[in-house]
């Protein structure tokens, strides 16, 4: 791997913190209409923390390859604007009640506002990149839009019934991955990389996208509500067959195939309880395949960047995978 020792948590905050203050301040001047629902719900939205993940990785993007110009700020509150407009959307699909510990916005501003208030941060998201001027940049965020999208829409018409493990792979791509991805590409293209470069780091994002959405999957099985900040077997709720899931229906008896496949159908704990689907995941292993599934990713996207040179923004990203696999949110 070349680089001695990944960096802390610690040292990444120190590192990023004025590049994420600056993003906040762009974001905060973006994400403002003088109709007053969006500016609220988008308010709402951006003071109600978030890991800041994507903008994160553009900007370790950027400077692993030695750019620091401003417009890294701009494109790192692009894809944070991106991001809410599809938690905003998601929300509103899943029936969604809490986000980042809070109601989320459909609950309080209802379906339609947040629809319009989603698609105008979009939009806002695309202005801001047109500033740059750049049609790569734009290319990247209007394919990246266009696979999520489509992402959304695969997942509903698969909901109550079991997927097989590339089906899954595919979802969580276009879900998660994708936008990993993008911010790392982003972050490559500022800094004027040259194609092979662009690739290592978009590799990365997406093992990592990967890893992020696994885990993602197995803490709404295995996390509380308090700490997560979201609801717990929502994922259950709604239908959806994660990894755990997936891999359990392939070792499972009959008679716990179909009591699976029936709370997915039921999209309820009605004939079930979610014990019963703990207990048949923890006997076939279920949570730790996922688990090990997501430190594989975890561990391609660290070997990816070795086509980086030595610097303290390169032990931060190869910091993020072991953050993402081992986070409780
Ligand atoms: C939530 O993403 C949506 C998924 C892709 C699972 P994050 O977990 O990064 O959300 P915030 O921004 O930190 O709230
Ligand atoms: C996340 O899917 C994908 C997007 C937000 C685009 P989920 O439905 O699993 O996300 P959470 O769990 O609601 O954050
Ligand atoms: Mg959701
Ligand atoms: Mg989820």
């Amino acid at each position: 791997m070349g680089t001695a020792a990944v960096a802390t948590a610690k040292e990444v905050f120190d590192l990023l913190h004025h590049d994420l203050l600056a993003i906040e301040r762009e974001f905060g001047r973006d994400a403002v209409s003088t109709v007053a629902a969006i500016t609220e719900i988008t308010g709402y939205l951006r003071e109600s923390g978030g890991k800041r993940l994507r903008p994160s990785l553009l900007l370790l993007a950027c400077r692993s390859l030695g750019y620091s110009g401003s417009a890294m700020h701009r494109l790192g509150a692009v894809v944070e604007m991106v991001h809410t407009a599809t938690l905003v959307h998601d929300d509103i699909i899943d029936g969604a009640e809490l986000r980042r510990g809070r109601p989320s916005p459909n609950t309080t501003w209802g379906n339609s506002r947040c629809v319009l208030a989603g698609d105008w941060l979009y939009m806002q998201a695309f202005r801001v990149a047109l500033n740059e001027r750049n049609f790569r940049v734009l290319e990247l965020l209007i394919g990246l839009t266009q696979v999520m999208v489509e992402g959304e829409l695969l997942q509903a018409e698969k909901l109550g019934r079991p997927v097989s493990e590339s089906e899954y792979n595919e979802l969580i791509y276009r879900k998660t991955a994708c936008l990993f991805e993008v911010s790392m590409r982003l972050g490559a293209v500022l800094a004027g990389a040259d194609r092979l470069t662009e690739e290592c780091l978009a590799e990365y994002g997406h093992a990592l996208g990967l890893a992020f959405q696994v885990v993602d999957d197995v803490l709404d099985l295995t996390s509380e509500e308090a700490i997560l900040g979201k609801p717990v077997a929502s994922d259950l709720r709604e239908g959806k067959a994660t990894l755990a899931l997936v891999h359990a229906l392939a070792h499972a008896t009959a008679e716990e195939g179909e009591a699976i496949l029936q709370v997915l159908a039921d999209g309820a704990f009605t004939q079930f309880r979610y014990q019963d689907v703990l207990t048949i995941l923890d006997r076939h292993g279920s949570i730790d395949f996922a688990m090990d599934v997501a430190r594989k990713h975890a561990e391609r996207a660290r070997r990816s960047l070795d086509c980086l040179p030595e610097s303290e923004y390169k032990r931060a990203l190869l910091w993020v995978p072991d953050f993402v696999v081992n986070r409780e949110k």
